[in-house]
This record gives C-alpha cells, sequence and structure tokens, in this order.
C-alpha cells in the first residue's frame, strides 16, 4: 500500500468580514421547504469560445458553433430566467464560466461577473433560490496551453482565486453552493478514459486530478463560510449503479464491485474518511485530506444503471455497456431507463449521513410521453426513498431547456423547453406541464394520477 504524502495547500486567506448579523441567511435547506428546480450549465447553454472545450475534437461547423455560443443562454438569460419562473419552482442551479470571467491570463471580466450576480438577484426577485456550482466541467483554455490541469497545482491555486472572487460577489445573493460538478466524471473522462479535456489517460493522473480536486473542495468549504456565514456547501457525485452482465458469472461480479469503487465509492468513502483511493486491488495509492465534516449536502446526479462484462473490462476505458433490461427502452443518449437504480443511489448516498439534494435527474426524450413517464417513475422513487427516511431536500430536473451534450453535441433533447437548434427558439412541452405539476404539489395531471407521490412532496420527512 502507497500513501502519497500531501503538502497541505494555504488556506486562502478569507477577504473582509463576514455580513453584518441582521443579514445572516436562515438555514437554506430546511427541512420543511422542499427545492423544486431546474439545473443547467454555462458551458452547454451559452458555449464558450474561450474555453478547453471549444475546440475539443471538433465533429463538424455545427458542432463547433455550439462549442462557441450554446443554445444562445447568454444572449436570451433574461427570457430564460422568465422561463424558469414560468414553471413555478423555488430553485435553479447554474454555473459560472470560469473561462468567460478569466479568458486570458491575469485577465477579470467583471461583465462576467456582474451577469452572474443580475441572474442570481433576478432570481430572487422571482422567489427562486439560485444554486450556484463553482466548476461545472469546462476550464480556460489557456491554463491547458500552460501544460495546467487538475493534476498541477498551480491549477488548484487558479481555480480557488478564480471561486474565491466569485463567492465573494454573491454572497448576500446567494446561500447555496456546489464547489465542483461530478468529479468522478470529469476524472474518468479527461484524467481515466482521455476522452474529454485534457486527454490524459492512467490510473497515476485520475488519482492525482481526483485528490486536487476534493482538495479544492475542502479549502473552498472553509472560504465559502467564511464569506457567507450560514451558507450550505455541496458536491455532485454522479451516481451509476454496476450490475454484472452474467449475475452467476464470478469474474463479472468482481468486474462490477471493482468499477463500484472507482466510480462511486471512492468520493463517498472520501468523505467519510478523509482518504482518497482509486484502487483496483486491495492496494494503491491514498492520500488523505481533511474531507471530514466539510459537506453540507450531497449533490446527488442520476440517469441510468450499467452492465460489466468481465471480458470487455478495463480499467481504462471502465469497460460498461447499456442495454435495456427493464424493458423500458434506450434514451436517446442510449442509457437504459431504471428507476430502481434511484432508489440504490439514494440509499447508498444517504449512508454519507449528511442532506441529500438531487442535483441532477432526467432524460434525452424527443417523445414527451416518455420524458414524463421517466420523470414520473423517477419522482415515485425518490418519495418512496423519502418516506424510508432518506432525507432528501430537493429535486432538480436536468434541464431548463435542451443544450449541449457533452462528447455528442446538440442532440439529444433533455429539456423541458424545446430549442429549434437553428432559430434557437424555445416551446415549452408537456413534460414542462408535468414538471410545474409536481413542483406545485399537485399529481401530474398531464398523463394521469401520481397517487401520493405528490402530495408528500412538501412535507418534512421524520428520520
Ligand atoms: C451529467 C452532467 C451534465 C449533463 C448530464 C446529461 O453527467 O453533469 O452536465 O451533461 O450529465
Amino acid at each position: 500500500m502507497t500513501a502519497t504524502p500531501e503538502t497541505p495547500l494555504p488556506e486562502s486567506p478569507l477577504p473582509e468580514a463576514p455580513l453584518p448579523e441582521d443579514r445572516l441567511p436562515e438555514n437554506p435547506l430546511p427541512r420543511d421547504k422542499f427545492l423544486w428546480g431546474v439545473a443547467t450549465s454555462a458551458f452547454q447553454t451559452e458555449g464558450a469560445p474561450t474555453s478547453d472545450w471549444a475546440h475539443w475534437k471538433i465533429a463538424d461547423a455545427a458542432d463547433q458553433a455550439a462549442r462557441l455560443r450554446g443554445v444562445g443562454h447568454h444572449e436570451r438569460t433574461a427570457d430564460d430566467l422568465e422561463l424558469v419562473s414560468e414553471l413555478g419552482l423555488n430553485a435553479y442551479r447554474f454555473s459560472v464560466s470560469w473561462s468567460r470571467v478569466v479568458p486570458r491570463p491575469g485577465e477579470w471580466v467583471q461583465d462576467e461577473v456582474d451577469r452572474c450576480v443580475n441572474i442570481a438577484v433576478t432570481l430572487r426577485q422571482k422567489g427562486i433560490e439560485p444554486v450556484v456550482t463553482l466548476h461545472h466541467f469546462a476550464a480556460p483554455a489557456w491554463l491547458a496551453e500552460r501544460g495546467l490541469d487538475w493534476t498541477e497545482d498551480a491549477f488548484v491555486e487558479e481555480f480557488i482565486s478564480f471561486a474565491t472572487r466569485i463567492v465573494g460577489a454573491l454572497r448576500g445573493t446567494v446561500k447555496i453552493w456546489l464547489t465542483l460538478n461530478e468529479p468522478n466524471v470529469h476524472v474518468s473522462g479527461g484524467y481515466l478514459g482521455g476522452m474529454t479535456p485534457p486527454g490524459k489517460t492512467g490510473l497515476r493522473a485520475a488519482h492525482r486530478a481526483l485528490v486536487n480536486m476534493l482538495r479544492a473542495h475542502a479549502r473552498l468549504y472553509t472560504v465559502i463560510h467564511g464569506l457567507c456565514p450560514g451558507a450550505a456547501v455541496g458536491i455532485t457525485h454522479n451516481m451509476l449503479p454496476f450490475r454484472p452482465d452474467r449475475p452467476d458469472s464470478f469474474l463479472d461480479r468482481r468486474a462490477a464491485a471493482i468499477l463500484d469503487r472507482l466510480y462511486n465509492q471512492s468520493v463517498l468513502e472520501a468523505f467519510r474518511t478523509g482518504r482518497v483511493t482509486l484502487r483496483l486491488l486491495p492496494f494503491g495509492r491514498i492520500a488523505a485530506l481533511p474531507l471530514v465534516g466539510r459537506l453540507d449536502f450531497l449533490g446527488v446526479n442520476y440517469y441510468t444503471r450499467a452492465h460489466v462484462n468481465f471480458t470487455e473490462f478495463h480499467p481504462s476505458r471502465l469497460g460498461y455497456f447499456w442495454e435495456d433490461r427493464t424493458g423500458r427502452g434506450l434514451t436517446e443518449t442510449g442509457w437504459e431507463v431504471c428507476p430502481e437504480g434511484f432508489a440504490e443511489v439514494l440509499r447508498a448516498a444517504s449512508s454519507l449521513g449528511v442532506p441529500l439534494v438531487i442535483t441532477e435527474n432526467g432524460t434525452a426524450e424527443t417523445d414527451d410521453a416518455r420524458k414524463i413517464a421517466f420523470m414520473r417513475d423517477h419522482l415515485e422513487v425518490m418519495q418512496r426513498c423519502r418516506a424510508e427516511g432518506v432525507d432528501v431536500r430537493g429535486y432538480f430536473w436536468w434541464s431548463l431547456l435542451d443544450n449541449y451534450e457533452w462528447l455528442i453535441g446538440l442532440g439529444p433533447r433533455f429539456g423541458l423547453y424545446r430549442v429549434d437548434f437553428t432559430t434557437l427558439e424555445r416551446t415549452r412541452t408537456a413534460a414542462a406541464d408535468e414538471f410545474a405539476a409536481h413542483a406545485a404539489g399537485r399529481s401530474g395531471t398531464i398523463l394521469g394520477d401520481m397517487g401520493e407521490t405528490s402530495s408528500t412532496s412538501d412535507q418534512p420527512v421524520s428520520t
């Protein structure tokens, strides 16, 4: 077993004094106020010409255009926020574009920061709780040009410095923060499998990147609480149940267990014990970080489950596949529809002992009836888990609009509003009506009744 000595990075200085006593926010995640929201990310809705994703493995001209402007959210921000409001939601998750705020070394684009402050203020005026993600995959291209990525301490410093200034600008308006989106997905795509920027491969790079991301979380936890007393600070975690392809095969079961440990458990274990490992076998690299107690809630992102066959198993490709084994068909991204897996991950996540917020759940379907069925089935599972005592405090549908899907492009339709990818016109769908009905505490009215599912949605659940 090799232990990696971790030199603790110095804590960032906490600028200025905390908010005056009379402006201290109340608990932003109370049990009796369930958050019903939609989630978006900056790059996927507005693109970013100065980001590492802007020119990464471009498929064609349309793909390139989408990386630069997304689905036009930057120009249509006010109208899009109105769309959130029209859904009657009380929460909205968005991310700050690091590469638009810091497009070149040493440059700080205050207009972009002011735009984010305006988004948060506008949401509050509409009675909608802003939930801000500080890192959602894309990073400034100039860092990559200097050879910097999450394996390097200098990259961590740049991110902490950006994030600290953003928190300083938004404090007083934003109470719920997500430091990072899905470190496990970011690390598997960009550092283990090499499919996404920076395109690295190998367990060593992956472990280093994961350690540095979680280190950044630990430091930002302190920074945010220093600047925003009473804030709730979380992280999102993509959870994917792994099933042995052939349940009676010992090797398939072992491979599924290894993937579960790498993909799902490594992050949970890090917050439970402070130990960050990425182990294929019972030994491997371990780092110790001050993570215990530095998580006010866990954001769970759930879409599907995966099947694992040992013969195709390879750690760097992760080696899993999707197949329709529940009889509900595959989605437009080829993912199996599996609400049962949602219950499994919620129970596993709740073992951390912090409140959960479902920060992403959704499906790419052009057919509204299929999208609505997915929504109902997953909301029903969530409500059952809540009734069992799983402490879920919010549910965010991915996504408000059809948008740019990483590695796929403009195609999969995750939105409650349909986007015409040529004119960028937005059209409300039946799935939007369905979601609005759930958020309003009513049963779905479009395709029938959900029974008692919605009626319990606003009730605190005693655990
Ligand atoms: C998640 C990402 C999100 C979106 C959905 C479909 O893993 O966090 O940005 O792409 O998948």
